[in-house]
């Protein structure tokens, strides 16, 4: 079986950005490869959360990984910081990881832009971090949202320097992976981008909203006035709506609104409605999932306590050969 790794930041809950771009492969992978889901708790921290906060957000996404159907007994599922191996593997291809390069990174120069006052080196190394959880477990797959595509490939060059350097076949190539044709970008209700908890909360659809809640932000979603003439090409607010309406409802549902739109018959009004009573229905049973499940403290110490050992387990092997190809030897 191939070897897959995925993990989500726990900076806050997750929304139908996370679940159609990354979650929702992973219950899907989950029978067919050897899976570690973890939560990376470590890459939050360039955000420098509050120790009550951090553990708030990290527990809250294992609870919403099962609540999605992530299998503790398929799959391994662990909190990133319970496996010290990530962080030294972190170090060493730090070694290798250029300045340049890393300034390069499309996220690095997104965030510095948001948030010019907290350009750490954290930030900076990210993705060697991420490289890291990838190359530990020597995966060659990665569900993840087109977001992270860069950091693919700047793991696989970083997997690929480090086995020229030391000569060895070591680490395998990996990428990002989706069961549909094309990595996913789920939209957000602002009208423009994606949908991310970075843009408020107003901009999201957490899989723990509930139904008024859905209702209400749904309502607000930017739009815009109706088209002017019969078939003409969407504006991105309103495309969207569309590609949200595409993830959730039926494809008759779609097609309906569709026809009314290049009619010019359409009422945002009434597509909303719809919109948000089909995101209902989705996140119903999961919201469900996520009140009880949250409930139960002894389990979830458990499957976390569980998935850290194998984890390790895993992460250890890969380190020892790294000690051993970097000229690390034992003493005897
Ligand atoms: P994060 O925490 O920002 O997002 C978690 C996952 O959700 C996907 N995603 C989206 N997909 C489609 N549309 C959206 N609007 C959307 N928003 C988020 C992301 O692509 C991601 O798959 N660097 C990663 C976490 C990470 C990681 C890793 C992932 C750390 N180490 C190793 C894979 C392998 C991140 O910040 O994701």
């Amino acid at each position: 079986k191939e070897t897959v790794v995925s993990g989500i930041r726990p900076t806050g809950k997750l929304h139908l950005g996370n679940y159609f771009g990354a979650v929702t492969n992973f219950v899907k992978m989950q029978y067919d490869y050897n899976c570690y889901f973890f939560i990376a708790d470590l890459h939050s921290l360039t955000t420098h959360p509050t120790p009550g906060d951090l553990h708030g957000y990290v527990r809250h996404v294992l609870v919403e990984y099962l609540a999605c159907g992530i299998n503790p007994e398929e799959t391994t599922i662990y909190v990133q910081s319970d496996v010290p191996e990530v962080s030294e593997l972190y170090l060493y291809l730090n070694m290798n990881a250029y300045l340049g390069e890393l300034e390069r990174s499309a996220s690095f120069k997104e965030k510095i832009r948001a948030n010019p006052d907290n350009v750490n080196a954290g930030l900076l190394t990210y993705p060697t971090l991420m490289a890291a959880d990838i190359l530990i477990h020597r995966a060659t797959k990665v569900p993840v949202g087109k977001d992270q595509e860069q950091h693919l490939e700047m793991t696989r060059n970083f997997g690929n320097r480090f086995n020229r350097m030391y000569n060895a076949d070591f680490f395998p190539e990996s990428f990002a992976f989706n069961y549909a044709e094309n990595l996913v970008k789920v939209p957000g209700l602002e009208g423009k981008g994606k949908m991310s908890k970075s843009d408020g909360d107003g901009n999201c659809i957490y899989l723990s909203d509930s139904p008024e809640i859905i209702r209400k932000k749904v309502a607000r979603a930017v739009s815009d006035s109706g088209p002017t003439e019969e078939n003409q090409e969407k504006p991105e607010a309103i495309q969207n709506l569309f590609d949200l309406m595409k993830i959730v409802s039926t494809p008759d549902t779609v097609a309906h609104f569709d026809g009314l739109y290049n009619k010019m018959q359409i009422r945002y009004g009434d597509m909303k409605k719809q919109l948000a009573e089909d995101m209902i229905i989705f996140n119903s049973p999961i919201r469900e999932r996520i009140e009880e499940l949250s409930k139960d403290d002894l389990y979830l110490r458990q499957v976390a306590k569980h998935g850290a050992l194998k984890a390790r387990e895993s992460a250890q092997k890969t380190i020892k050969e790294v000690r051993n190809l970097i000229g690390f030897k034992v003493f005897n």
